[in-house]
């Protein structure tokens, strides 16, 4: 773990000002980035404060009781728990989420999927969706959200991410519109009786190669679910798996369509070149110019 400067003690009594200025100091000590918003984020979040109040209230003098739960958090995250798991939410397509250290946080690059997955199915079509590797559920959510008529599916090997998952469907209104399985990519599909005729199968599978963990950052490292990231040796291993799977439930002209590390691109459209099937679609960059979604068609059903 990297090193961080130790909390010095902190006094008994303190005002909003104080309080702000302290925990500023202590994250810009710990190497965080954003320190001065971060401090203002957990402080309104604890004290359940409008934003403006953290700068009328600056001379309120605070509970012992509001002290040490701000410190309390401020201290979780000059240890580089991510902020959203201290927070307990993340937005995605404009949809607030439950995260826990059971799910992976997600990332705003990954609405690419649910933009590509809208692009292909209209919102009048009656298509079945499957979004494998739910984790929180926030792609099958933003999409059952967008696409009423879609039948949704979201699987996830892990019991835990699904409890989440679920949360956040009741949370936006289409908890009773996903089916949730449980279990390894397609497998829980072999009882549904979907054979041809799923027409998108969706997914963020963990695409981080083994020798790249060491490299993270601590937040990602230490606190994200590591079967959430890593995929194996190369990284592009459960994509293969997922392609070679998926071709059995795909209806003619269905696609698969992917989230990819940067420098994946290549090799995913070697292994899809050998797969019968399949033809290679469309690679989407993100907003950084990173190779970030493969999407693959399935042909000649
Ligand atoms: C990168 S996260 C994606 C989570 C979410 N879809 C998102 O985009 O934020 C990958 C998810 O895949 C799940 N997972 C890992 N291996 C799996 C497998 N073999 N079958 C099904 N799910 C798997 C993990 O539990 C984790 O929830």
């Amino acid at each position: 773990m990297d090193a961080v400067a130790p909390i010095p003690q902190s006094t008994s009594q303190a005002t909003l000002g104080e309080l702000i200025a302290e925990a500023r100091r202590l994250l810009e000590q710990a190497g965080i980035e954003s320190a001065e918003q971060e401090a203002l984020w957990i402080v309104e979040h604890v004290l359940r404060l409008p934003s403006h109040h953290v700068i009328t209230d600056r001379d309120r003098l605070l509970s012992s009781s509001e002290l040490a739960a701000t410190r309390g958090l401020i201290a979780r995250r000059v240890g580089r728990e991510p902020l959203q798991y201290i927070l307990g939410t993340q937005e995605f397509c404009g949809l607030e989420f439950e995260v826990s250290p059971a799910v992976l946080i997600p990332r705003p690059e990954t609405e690419l999927l649910v933009e590509y997955v809208t692009q292909r199915i209209s919102a009048e079509r009656q298509a079945t969706i499957v979004d494998v590797c739910t984790g929180s559920g926030c792609i099958a959510v933003a999409i059952a959200r967008l696409r009423p008529h879609a039948r949704v599916m979201a699987i996830d090997l892990s019991g835990s991410s699904l409890h989440v998952a679920r949360r956040n469907a009741t949370r936006h209104g289409v908890g009773e519109r996903i089916t949730w399985l449980e279990g390894d990519l397609l497998g829980p599909l072999a009882e549904q009786g979907l054979e041809g005729l799923v027409d998108v199968i969706v997914s963020n599978p963990p695409y981080i190669a083994e020798a790249e963990w060491a490299t993270l950052q601590p937040e990602v490292k230490l606190f994200e679910p590591r079967g959430a990231l890593v995929a194996g040796a190369q990284g592009t291993e459960l994509h293969e798996r997922l392609l070679q799977e998926a071709v059995r439930y795909l209806a003619p002209g269905g696609v698969v369509i992917l989230e990819i590390g940067a420098g994946q691109a290549r090799g995913l459209r070697r292994i899809v070149e050998q797969l019968p099937g399949y033809k290679f679609h469309r690679l989407v960059y993100d907003e950084a110019g990173l190779e970030r979604v493969v999407i693959v068609e399935r042909v000649g059903a």
